[in-house]
């Protein structure tokens, strides 16, 4: 991801004993920055980076003790073969994943029925089934899928995070420090215009989302894939879009495309059982369910 550096902080130690599902969406740092660029140590605590052969391949976003939703594209190939995977939570630097993060292999993969294998194609979204459940912590949480009253209306300011490359070619240094980026949401028509391919062979489809930046400089590149986008709504962060793909990276007038789960969110309800819901009428309570 271009972009973003941050430097490191510490965590407090405000471990959830014994807890099942804690809520959704909600950090635990005790240091929250308002308003500013740092990340710290477990701002993100449901980015999970995927493995292919032991390797950083791909990220991904934890829905529950269970589950962890990615991109679709990230299993090209080798759906059949989960044992080539693995799923590392809790990681913050790459290089020093620490003590207290966790490996969990894959059991299996559940591409979305619609996806066809070609990047830039729509339902770009799978399911990741861990082969066992994990411990929640303050660095290993879930985060909330958008109920049926969210909107995204252009220019609401989302985040995305992830250890892909700061530029095209260029992988993440070492330690490989999570990198986050605020991308305000770009209009679909807005977007469908950029990446026009003609009457019949729509590029964006009604599941896809833009965000980013038209003048280029900033955006998510290779291995962010599969990646959150997230946005805040009330106290709780929802999962709105996975980072799903691009024409190059950060380039002028070709903003980053994800995946939309305000389209897919029914799908993922009807698999992933105890994925917890949040929108913007109820910032907590009971809207577990919608
Ligand atoms: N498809 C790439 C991956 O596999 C990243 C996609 C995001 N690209 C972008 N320019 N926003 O990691």
């Amino acid at each position: 991801m271009l972009r973003a550096l941050l430097p490191s902080a510490t965590l407090g130690a405000a471990h959830i004993p014994g807890e099942l599902s804690p809520d959704c969406g909600k950090p635990q740092q005790l240091n929250r920055v308002v308003g500013g660029e740092d990340s710290v140590d477990a701002q993100w605590p449901w980015i999970v980076s995927i493995l292919k052969n032991g390797s950083h391949h791909c990220a991904g976003s934890l829905l529950t003790n269970r589950w962890v939703v990615t991109a679709a594209h990230c299993f090209k190939s080798s759906v059949d073969k989960p044992s080539l995977f693995s799923v590392l939570l809790g990681a913050w630097q790459l290089e020093n994943p620490g003590l207290r993060s966790q490996r969990v292999g894959i059991a299996w993969v559940l591409p979305h029925p619609k996806y066809s294998w070609k990047e830039g194609t729509r339902a770009d979204i799978a399911l990741v089934r861990l082969e066992h459940s994990i411990q929640f912590s303050e660095r290993i949480l879930p985060i909330c899928l958008p109920d049926s009253s969210v909107r995204l209306p252009p220019n609401t300011d989302c985040w995305i995070a992830g250890w892909g490359s700061i530029r095209d070619g260029v992988p993440l240094p070492r330690p490989q420090t999570l990198q986050k980026l605020k991308v305000p949401i770009i209009d679909s028509e807005v977007c469908k215009r950029l990446y026009w391919r003609g009457a019949g062979q729509e590029a964006i489809t009604e599941d896809m989302l833009c965000a980013g930046y038209l003048e280029g400089e900033r955006d998510a590149c290779l291995g962010d894939s599969g990646g959150p986008l997230m946005c805040q709504m009330g106290d709780s962060w929802l999962l709105t879009g996975i980072i799903s793909w691009g024409e190059g990276c950060a380039e002028r007038n070709r903003p980053g495309v994800y995946t939309s789960l305000l389209a897919h969110r029914p799908w993922v309800q009807r698999i992933v059982q105890g994925v917890q819901l949040r929108g913007r009428l109820a910032d907590r309570g009971d809207t577990r369910s919608s």
